[in-house]
């Protein structure tokens, strides 16, 4: 196996992993996530639904906010890795594209894994466009 694909493959165990974390006892889909940034911080994340549907918050977000909680500089991240517990690949929900916008480097990877293949994207990819604010430039 080569570097790279010991390290993804390294990530989509440790994405898998946190997805047994999850609770989600309503959709019963638990999905994982792990970050890694240049520097080799690792941080995961699973996702946490509740019984007021709407509150529910997906794997890719609680590993951003766990890393925003912990200080690590989101713009360092190299790879996000997602795991689904399936036969297919599916990509992040739109959400999660635009708080990745927030946080990641455009060309970021965001690399979904299932239980049979992978795809990968760049964050600018997922959202093309993404809405950006100054707040500064309309303050009064
Ligand atoms: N979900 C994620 O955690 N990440 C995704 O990329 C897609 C969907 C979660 C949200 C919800 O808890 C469950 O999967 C079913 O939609």
């Amino acid at each position: 196996m080569s570097n790279k694909n010991s390290e993804l493959h390294h990530l989509h165990v440790t994405a898998k992993a946190a997805a047994a974390r999850a609770h989600a006892p309503y959709s019963r889909f638990k999905v994982g996530a792990a970050l890694v940034t240049d520097a080799g911080e690792l941080i995961t994340g699973c996702n946490v639904e509740n019984v007021s549907y709407g509150l529910s918050n997906c794997a890719e977000r609680t590993a951003i906010f766990t890393a925003v909680a912990q200080g690590i500089d989101l713009s360092k991240v190299k790879q996000v890795v997602i795991y689904t517990p399936s036969d297919q690949v599916y990509s992040p929900c739109g959400a999660c594209r635009q708080v990745m916008a927030e946080f990641f480097h455009p060309h970021t990877e965001v690399i979904s894994t299932c239980d049979t293949g992978q795809q990968s994207w760049t964050v600018e990819s997922l959202l093309p466009n993404a809405f950006h604010f100054d707040i500064e430039k309309y303050r009064v």
